[in-house]
């Protein structure tokens, strides 16, 4: 079976540029990617591509190449599932905030919708393939809808989890470490839409990497990968204290620790804590369908990802206020960085969040540049936490178009994003133009201590 027309529900971080490279490698596949979020499609579809909503190195590229040739982006959802032989499931998952599972299993409730949609407006058999982080058998409930409300068509569910990662995204997709399909490995129809979407990734992955596995393996395959580089992450973090309190320097303990060839070196970079919207998210799952089995010591396990984590932000949070003589209130303290990790937009649950949230209670003014991200999106960000009224954040939060303005008569500045331009900044002119004693706290390991203490800075680095 060979796809000729795909329809991608959710024109987000994942579908955006997922769908972006498929149609590229794939000239003679129609991609369409739908969104309810007018605003958003618009964007996509804005002539000068530099202003498509997802910022991701590289992508503005292939969104120019393809656009309007086999890359399509429509708020026509009804229309583009009709047409697709294949449909991708990419629209967000986010915790559920209210009754059963509360702040611990994921919100499916726009799963749900899409599966419903699917099923009213198909006149022809679809491959429905899931791209969404899910939890375990969320391929089984969008079986259940399809067949039961369905118009008698046939669908086939793939489990197709996204391993990309944002900044890097492009780079991910075009070269993927492997790419995973989970299917109904006892049925021929399975088996057929397997190979129709490998095919696709064919056209530019080597077949070596493209793994073939049942739904469930594929489904717990996402999150447990997750779960394991958020623990590397939380696991070097939480030896990020006892350096500061040793002595011991986390970035000297890191590298040797990494050329252990059973360990490796990556995401083994102390910080102030990870962010996105997946590593949290996944292993509260884990956590919760651990719970839900009786698995009491596996959640227990896990959560403590969770538990460092949030204490690598309160203490960074906790360590600003100490340091400032133990008050902030009234204070002027410059962010650096708001989204999650460099080379992206997106702020959802980046550390900068809950650092000035923290601040806040302490009375601080904090004034924050960020590269790529937009006033509002900081503003609906906070607003998002609840903790005071939204008039109180933006009276206290002001945000500044460069670093310089921001660090401006600052008491302190707080590194919280790795962005590379915060390297090469004019350091004796932000240290100039700020109140004496000067803080600087590197929440990202990004500066040089000597260079920076030279200057006059009190410098502070997570884990050293
Ligand atoms: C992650 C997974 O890497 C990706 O495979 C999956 O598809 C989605 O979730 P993402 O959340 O985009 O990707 O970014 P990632 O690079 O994993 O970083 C997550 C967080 O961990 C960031 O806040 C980052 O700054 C932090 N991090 C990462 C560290 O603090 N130290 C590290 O060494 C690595
Ligand atoms: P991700 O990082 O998983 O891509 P995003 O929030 O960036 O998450 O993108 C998900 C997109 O899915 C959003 O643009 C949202 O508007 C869209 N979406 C959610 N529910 C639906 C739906 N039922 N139909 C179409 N689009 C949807």
């Amino acid at each position: 079976m060979k796809i000729k027309n795909i329809c991608c529900i959710g024109a987000g971080y994942v579908g955006g540029p997922t769908m972006a490279v498929i149609a590229q490698k794939c000239p003679e596949i129609n991609v369409t990617v739908v969104d309810i979020n007018e605003k958003r499609i618009e964007a996509w579809n804005d002539k000068d591509v530099e202003n498509i909503p997802v910022y991701e190195p590289g992508l503005s590229k292939v969104i120019a190449e393809t656009r309007d040739r086999n890359l399509f982006f429509s708020t026509d959802i009804d229309s583009a599932i009709d047409k697709a032989d294949m449909v991708f499931i990419s629209v967000n998952t986010p915790t559920k905030t209210y009754g059963i599972g509360k702040g611990m299993a994921a919100d499916l409730k726009y799963i749900e919708l899409c599966a419903r949609q699917i099923a009213r407006v198909s006149k022809s058999d679809k491959i429905v393939v899931e791209k969404s982080t899910l939890p375990v058998r969320t391929a089984e409930a969008l079986k259940n809808i399809l067949d039961n409300t369905g118009n008698g068509v046939n669908y086939q569910i793939l489990s197709n989890p996204e391993f990309l990662a944002e900044g890097t995204a492009v780079e991910d997709l075009l070269n993927p470490d492997r790419v995973l399909i989970g299917g109904d490995v006892e049925s021929p129809q399975g088996k057929e839409a397997m190979q129709a979407l490998v095919d696709v990734y064919a056209h530019w992955v080597d077949k070596s990497r493209i793994l073939t596995t049942s739904v469930w393996s594929s489904e717990l395959s996402k999150l447990t990968a997750n779960a394991f580089l958020a623990q590397r992450v939380s696991s070097i973090n939480a030896m990020s204290e006892l350096c500061e309190k040793t002595g011991a320097d986390v970035n000297e303990v890191a590298k040797a620790v990494g050329m252990d060839s059973r360990i490796g070196p990556k995401f083994l970079k102390a910080s102030v804590g990870f962010g996105g919207s997946c590593f949290q998210k996944d292993i509260l799952n884990l956590v919760y369908i651990a719970k839900s089995f009786g698995l009491n010591e596996v959640a227990d396990y896990w959560e403590q990802v969770i538990i460092i984590n949030d204490h690598q932000k309160r203490r960074f949070a906790a360590n600003v206020v100490k340091t400032l003589f133990n008050t902030v209130s009234g204070k002027k303290i410059a962010f650096l960085g708001w989204a999650f990790k460099k080379d992206t937009n997106d702020t959802r649950e980046s550390a900068a969040i809950y650092v000035a949230d923290y601040l806040l209670n302490e009375q601080a003014e904090i004034v924050i540049y960020d590269p790529k991200v937009k006033a509002e999106q900081i503003y609906a960000d906070l607003d998002y936490l609840n903790s005071r009224p939204c008039e109180e954040n933006r009276r206290c939060v002001t945000v500044a178009n460069n670093s310089y303005t921001a660090g401006k008569d600052a008491h302190a500045i707080l590194v919280l994003t790795e962005w590379d331009e915060f390297k090469t900044l004019n350091w004796e002119k932000i240290y100039n133009d700020m109140l004496k004693p000067a803080f600087l706290f590197d929440g990202r390991r990004l500066l040089e201590r000597k260079i920076k203490e030279k200057i006059g800075f009190e410098f502070y680095a997570i884990g050293s």
